[in-house]
């Protein structure tokens, strides 16, 4: 659509009011990185080119900006940060042939939607500048927008350099524009870091554009959109607009319950499919997709989990598990990494799988530990029983065929298999594989001492 048009995303800054060890950039609001928001906002455009500028922890950054994988995608180092004005001058060189207009745009911006830029791109048609610019009842920490008599951007002055009449100016520059390649080449060049940060400031550039007849025509947008999150307590506080952005999509555009939008934490990425109910207190990660009609929480927290068509899945915590159709989770079950449960399964109350495929039908009602292990169709894995995996050198694996009966209560010392059909009597320690069809009962007999207490109560008298 605009293939004339290169993106530079500013994304080399330390982030120093995060007061954190990870890049600003990299922190992650509703599943995502800050700076991968902004690459989905610029996703739909289409554009020729994209240039992010990386800088502080540039490898790590790379590999984030890489693993967005948008076409036309790459990176420039910026290896001393000297600036917004820097930042761009620094990216210029790595522009293509055929890109006419630059819009740069902050990388810790994640509210911005692909609505927003192509109104802002769409102001630039015909090579004119054009900004973005919000009024805040709270401007404080942005640059503000200076406007002539007739309503024309002159300039934008940063709050440390602002007069007291300027910090009393409610708009805001939201530090997005579209720049036409020539003009802002030559004004890139001249610009100095006379101000109070000793800086290049990009802002700098409007003001240049003004002097040359070429003032930038302001794009005015709600004010949460252009939120530059600059410390922990906006992260928090536009993870939470994500969220409910989301909730409210999976809501009115797909048809999914939600009892409780506040407690129920859905990341941006999460598909839940029409006629899903999510229960307050539920959690659902990066990577993770719901099926229809299926009922999720209360409390259940699932990272990269797949849940099917008409499960149910109560107060369960989930890692990377598949949870098949009609399956019946919880409560307080604990799915880890590798865990397939079959179409029908149930694995109920303080059950833990681990690396475990469970076949269709089977039942892990209560009290189990199931990791390292292949489980067939229609078996009961009865109370208690613990497939003894670990030896405290190698992990072993337990394969239960199909039909089997695990009883209560049951060692299943790995490696080992029950075959087919199979029993195991309650209390066994099995060590041995049992055959198809077999019963194995190890465990010692019980042994009765008649009239014990008696004997002992007069031993204690005499
Ligand atoms: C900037 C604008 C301000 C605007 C605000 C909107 C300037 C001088 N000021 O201020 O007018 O209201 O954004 O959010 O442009 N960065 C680099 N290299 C550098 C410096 C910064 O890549 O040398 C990146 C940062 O990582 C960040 C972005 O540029 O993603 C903006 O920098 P930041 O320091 O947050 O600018 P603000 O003070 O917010
Ligand atoms: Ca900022």
């Amino acid at each position: 659509m605009a293939q004339d048009v290169a993106a530079v995303v500013l994304a080399a800054g330390k982030g120093t009011r995060f007061r954190s060890d990870l890049a600003k950039v990299l922190h992650r609001a509703a599943g995502r990185t800050l700076v991968h928001h902004v690459l989905e906002a610029l996703r739909p455009l289409d554009l020729g080119q994209v240039l992010v500028v990386v800088g502080h922890q540039a490898d790590a950054v790379t590999a984030e900006v890489q693993a967005a994988d948008l076409p036309g995608i790459g990176t420039v180092l910026q290896a001393e940060q000297r600036g917004t004005g820097h930042a761009v001058e620094v990216a210029l060189p790595a522009l293509e042939a055929g890109i006419e207009r630059v819009l740069v745009l902050p990388g810790d911006t994640p509210l911005l939607t692909a609505g927003t830029l192509e109104r802002l791109v769409a102001a630039s048609d015909g090579g004119r500048a054009a900004m973005l610019t919000a009024e805040l009842g709270d401007p404080t920490g942005y640059g503000r927008v200076v406007r002539d008599d007739v309503g024309s951007v002159v300039r934008v002055v940063e709050e440390r350099d602002a007069t007291v009449e300027q910090r009393a100016i409610p708009e805001v520059n939201a530090g997005m524009y579209v720049l036409p390649r020539g003009p802002l080449e030559t004004a890139i060049g001249e610009l100095d870091d006379d101000n109070a940060q000793g800086e290049l400031y990009l802002t700098d550039v409007v003001e240049i554009l003004h002097r040359a007849g070429q003032q930038a025509a302001p794009v005015v947008v709600a004010e949460r959109e252009i939120a530059g999150v600059n410390d922990r307590r906006q992260l928090a506080d536009t993870a939470a607009e994500l969220r409910r952005r989301h909730l409210d999509h999976l809501m009115v555009e797909v048809g999914v319950s939600v009892l409780d939008p506040v407690t129920t934490h859905v990341d941006v990425d999460v598909e839940v499919a029409r006629d899903a109910v999510l229960l307050p207190g539920t959690l659902l990660d990066q990577g993770t997709r719901i099926g229809e009609r299926a009922v999720v929480g209360p409390n259940s927290h699932l990272s990269a989990c797949v849940v099917e068509a008409d499960a149910t899945v109560h107060s369960t915590r989930g890692e990377g598990a598949v949870i098949g159709p009609h399956a019946q989770v919880g409560p307080f079950a604990h799915l880890r990494t590798g865990t397939h449960l079959g179409a029908r399964t149930k694995v109920g109350a303080y059950a833990e799988t681990k690396n475990a495929r469970i076949g269709d039908g089977t039942k892990i009602p209560h009290l189990a530990y199931v990791g390292d292990a292949t489980v067939g169709t229609g078996v009961n894995v009865s109370c208690g029983v613990i497939t003894v995996n670990y030896d405290g050198r190698t992990k072993s694996h337990t394969t239960i065929e199909d039909g089997a009966f695990v009883g209560c209560d049951t060692m299943l010392i790995a490696p080992v298999t029950i075959g087919t059909g199979a029993y195991t009597a309650a209390g066994s320690t099995i060590t041995d594989d049992v055959p198809a069809g077999a019963l194995a009962i190890a465990r010692s007999r019980q042994t009765v001492k008649e009239g014990w207490r008696a004997r002992r109560e007069a031993e204690d008298q005499g």
